[in-house]
Order: structure tokens, then C-alpha cells, then sequence
């Protein structure tokens, strides 16, 4: 079965209605073939990403970069994980209230140098979900999640 791993870092109401939109997504029928394990980004490890299919990441934006934890996250799984996970889908969104360009930048570019392939285009969320953007971060679940069914 493949298991997808989804990664986040959630400070607030804002950041768990994004975390839920996601979980809301990928818990439909459609996708009862795949195993979804759920770590936050301070206690994700290598042994995790080693034993998934492809990975969701979920930050704010802070201070023009990803999160801290994330960034903690990449540099403990790195090296460990740069051989055996070339070529995996992943799909990334990020929350903030003004501006998410550097930290979007940031995550592609570790992930690009990790050989990860995004499933679709980072979503950018800024200020309070509506529920267009639950909507549209459920979307992109669904659209990692296919890669990683191969439909
Ligand atoms: C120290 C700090 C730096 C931040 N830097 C950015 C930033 O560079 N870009 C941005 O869009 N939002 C920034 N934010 C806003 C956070 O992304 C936002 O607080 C987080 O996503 C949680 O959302 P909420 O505060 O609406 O609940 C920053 C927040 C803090 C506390």
C-alpha cells in the first residue's frame, strides 16, 4: 500500500484548518488505497520519509522563509534520504500573511536538490482560510495523492 506522509508545522487555528483541509481530502473512499501517516515537522524523521511514497508539506511563512521546524525537518532527513527517494511526488502549501515567495522558494529549491517532483504548483494561503482555499489545499492533496496511485 503506498503511504503518503504528510509533513506540517501548524502554530494556529489558522494553520490546523489547513492541516484538516488536507487530512478531509485525502480521507475519501476514492483513496482507501493509501495509508496517510500524519508527523509534525519537529518530529518527522528519515525513518518516516524512507518508508513513505511521497510527501505533503504544510508551513507558514516566516520571516520570508519556511518555518524553522521545516527547515529542521529537511536537515535531518537530507543526506539520509537523498538516495533512495529520487524522483518521489510531493506537494507543498504554505501559510502566511503577506508574502510566502522566499519561503516557497526555499522548500523547492531543497527540494529540487532532493530530486522531488512536485505534483502540482505550491498553493500560497494568506490570512484566514476561506473555504476556497480549504478547498483548493484538498485539491492538491488529491493531486499528489493520484501521482502517487498512478492514475
Ligand atoms: C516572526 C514572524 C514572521 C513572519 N513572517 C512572515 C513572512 O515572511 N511572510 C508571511 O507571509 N507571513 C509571515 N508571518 C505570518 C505567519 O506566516 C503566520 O503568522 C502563520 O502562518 C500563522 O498564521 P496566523 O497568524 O494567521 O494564524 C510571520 C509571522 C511571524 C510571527
Amino acid at each position: 500500500m503506498s503511504k503518503l506522509l504528510v509533513v506540517h508545522h501548524t502554530t494556529s487555528p489558522a494553520t490546523q484548518e489547513l492541516l484538516e483541509a488536507a487530512l478531509s481530502g485525502l480521507g475519501i473512499p476514492e483513496l482507501s488505497a493509501l495509508q496517510v501517516e500524519t508527523r509534525a515537522a519537529l518530529s518527522a524523521t528519515s525513518a518516516d520519509v524512507l518508508s513513505s511514497d511521497g510527501c505533503l508539506l504544510l508551513t507558514p511563512a516566516n520571516i520570508g522563509y519556511m518555518s524553522g521546524a521545516m527547515k529542521h525537518f529537511f536537515d535531518q532527513i537530507y543526506y539520509p534520504c537523498l538516495q533512495e527517494t529520487r524522483g518521489r511526488p510531493y506537494a507543498l502549501v504554505v501559510h502566511g500573511n503577506n508574502d510566502t515567495t522566499g519561503a516557497i522558494r526555499g522548500v523547492e529549491s531543497i527540494c529540487k536538490g532532493l530530486d522531488w517532483r512536485p505534483a502540482g504548483p505550491a498553493l500560497t494561503i494568506l490570512g484566514a482560510p476561506t473555504s476556497a482555499d480549504q478547498a483548493g489545499v484538498a485539491d492538491l492533496a488529491g493531486l499528489l495523492a493520484a501521482a502517487m496511485l498512478g492514475w
